[in-house]
């Protein structure tokens, strides 16, 4: 999905892109003078490990869900659509040093998960689709990828911006949500909650995450907008106005959550 929104996203993106891409280039060109003396031959693709191969893949999935994990998926979410930038964003829910805080106590399932656990759960009910078994290669890959952003390498500690940063616990009130969703939010996500597909997701309908999720919940939903959204200028809206949009978005329809995965 990256590569249609950034043809998409607003020019203000590309201004720091180019400069980046600049120093890219330089930096580039500098290397091919050094490597003219020392490289192999053009053309030789870079040997990844096999390991390096596994994460890769994991990355694909995490990035393209939908497309590589398409008999669990029900909808067109991607983790990276919640899970920032390839789940990479503070109080975006990174997946940032998670790796080490599992198997961990689950408050929703009453005992004792593992990371292939949470994911399934991801599954089940951001994803609307079924649990990704716990052997498959899919698994394999996005456990390998979630481990390679594992940095601190400590059991059970926690990255600092972990999760969502709750907000205040306020009440949202859905007319006042819709009018700020109107001018905020429908430029990308549309009037109607159903994205542009591939490049802005579906906040409601089929498509979307379903009424087991933890999106469904105001508190949640808030939290992540308020940090997360509108895309072009994050902290802009109030932690009432984040509430109201929750309210309002939460109220529309959506696929209902499947209770014969109530396990996960
Ligand atoms: C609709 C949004 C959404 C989508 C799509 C989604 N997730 Fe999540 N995920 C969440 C939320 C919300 C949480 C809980 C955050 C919190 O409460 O701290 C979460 C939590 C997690 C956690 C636990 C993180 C932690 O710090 O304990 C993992 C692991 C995870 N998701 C993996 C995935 C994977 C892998 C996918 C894709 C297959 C995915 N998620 C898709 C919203 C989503
Ligand atoms: C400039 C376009 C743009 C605007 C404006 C925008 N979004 Fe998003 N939104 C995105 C993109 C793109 C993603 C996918 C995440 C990413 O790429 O970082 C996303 C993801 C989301 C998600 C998580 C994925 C899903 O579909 O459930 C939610 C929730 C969300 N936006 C809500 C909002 C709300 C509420 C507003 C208004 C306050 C808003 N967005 C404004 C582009 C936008």
């Amino acid at each position: 999905m990256l590569p249609e929104r950034l043809r998409k996203a607003p020019t203000w993106f590309l201004v720091p892109a180019l400069a980046v891409g600049c120093i890219l280039a330089a930096a580039g060109f500098t290397r091919i003078h050094a490597a003219q003396q020392t490289a192999p031959p053009a053309g030789t693709p870079p040997a990844l490990t096999p390991q390096q191969q596994l994460i890769h893949q994991g990355k694909l999935i995490f990035d393209y869900t939908p497309q590589y994990a398409a008999q669990w998926t029900g909808n067109t979410l991607t983790c990276t659509d919640c899970h920032r930038l390839s789940g990479t964003v503070d109080y975006a829910s990174p997946m940032i040093d998670v790796a080490g805080l599992f198997p961990m106590f689950s408050k929703r399932a009453g005992h004792v998960i593992t990371l292939q656990n949470r994911i399934q759960e991801c599954f089940v009910r951001s994803e609307n689709g079924k649990p990704l078994p716990a052997d498959s290669p899919q698994m394999k890959a996005l456990i390998a990828y979630i481990n390679s952003l594992w940095t601190n390498g400590e059991k059970n500690k926690p990255y600092k911006y972990r999760g969502l940063e709750p907000l205040p616990q306020l009440t949202g009130n859905p007319a006042r949500g819709k009018v700020i969703y109107a001018a905020q939010c429908a430029a990308c996500h549309q009037a109607d909650g159903q994205g542009i597909p591939d490049a802005y997701p579906p906040l409601w309908g089929l498509n979307s995450y379903n009424d087991g999720a933890g999106m469904v919940h105001n508190a949640k939903f808030a939290a992540w907008v308020q940090h997360n959204m509108p895309l072009q200028s994050p902290g802009l809206l109030s932690p009432q106005e984040a509430w109201d949009i929750a309210a309002y978005v939460n109220s529309q329809p959506r696929p209902h959550f499947n209770q014969t995965y109530k396990s996960y």
